[in-house]
């Protein structure tokens, strides 16, 4: 079975992790199967809402940390990712997402992206880009200050750990806190209520939210990248990946 799930039913599309096994993290083909199914959901008529959801003990472990280790197919613009990033942050249509349990890195920033966020109350939401050698993407780096405040942000993107469902609640990030076993079916249920408005009305009305910002949303995704790929391949990141893949601490005494 595929590792992104795509079904689309009464006007709104699920795009659904299926990785359990590796805790949802997301590789190369993921991205673009999410990146595609954003551009078939976009294009149908029929389509007017679209949830992400994961399961009910783990949303998404970020980036897949062996596509990490490996050297870009694509030159970095193309990359599936990149393109998924630039989807969701462009979708004209309101997108749902239900979280629980971990997650991690891209897990959290493509929250950001979302206009409303259902939390289990076992979510742990973290962005650990400098444990791993790197830096923020998603425009993080622009959004997580905006949304949180800067003190927030920094502890949240500088310390890397996890925070949970009620603190994003009060931050603004979760629109609303729900027992686990209830979180996808209570997204569910909200896609079915905004299916159920007029479609115009709702992307006039994203759209003239979002307008303010957009050009920077995604210029700010570009600069992020070119950091982002850039500090990939150097020794703090190489050290990181190899921590997690052999199960040890890292250790950034030389880097
Ligand atoms: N990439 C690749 N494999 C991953 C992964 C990732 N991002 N996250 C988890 N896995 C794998 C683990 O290596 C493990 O594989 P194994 O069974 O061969 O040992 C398996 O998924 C289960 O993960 P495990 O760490 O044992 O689960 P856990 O419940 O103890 O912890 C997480 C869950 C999500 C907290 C933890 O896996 C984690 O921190 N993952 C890395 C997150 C990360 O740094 N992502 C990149 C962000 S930019």
């Amino acid at each position: 079975m595929s590792d992104i799930l795509v079904h689309t039913e009464a006007g709104v599309t699920t795009i659904s992790f299926n990785r359990l096994e590796r805790k949802n993290s997301i590789t190369s083909d993921m991205y673009a199967s999410m990146a595609d199914a954003l551009v078939q959901a976009e294009a149908d008529a029929s389509v007017r809402v679209v949830v992400f959801q994961g399961h009910e003990t783990v949303f998404c472990a970020g980036n897949d940390i062996g596509d990490f280790q490996k050297p870009p197919a694509q030159g970095e613009g193309e990359r599936p990712v990149f393109r998924f990033l630039h989807g969701i942050a462009s979708f004209s249509k309101p997108v749902i997402a239900a979280v629980c349990g971990p997650a991690v890195g891209i897990g959290t920033t493509m929250l950001f992206h979302c206009d409303l966020v259902y939390a289990g109350d076992n979510a742990a939401f973290s962005m650990p880009f400098v444990n791993l050698g790197l830096c923020p993407e998603a425009a993080s780096s622009l959004l997580v200050p905006q949304m949180f405040g800067y003190h927030r942000a920094a502890e949240a993107l500088l310390m890397g750990e996890p925070f949970f469902a009620e603190a994003a609640l009060e931050v603004g990030l979760a629109n609303r806190v729900v027992p686990p076993t209830e979180a996808n079916a209570y997204a569910q249920a909200q896609a079915r209520k905004l299916a159920a408005k007029p479609l115009s009305s709702l992307i006039q009305t994203k759209r003239l939210m979002k307008k303010g910002q957009m050009a920077q949303v995604h210029a700010h995704m570009d600069e992020e990248a070119i950091s982002f790929g850039r500090m990939l391949s150097e020794p703090a990141a190489r050290e990181a990946f190899g921590a997690f893949m052999e199960k040890r601490k890292p250790d950034f005494s030389k880097v």
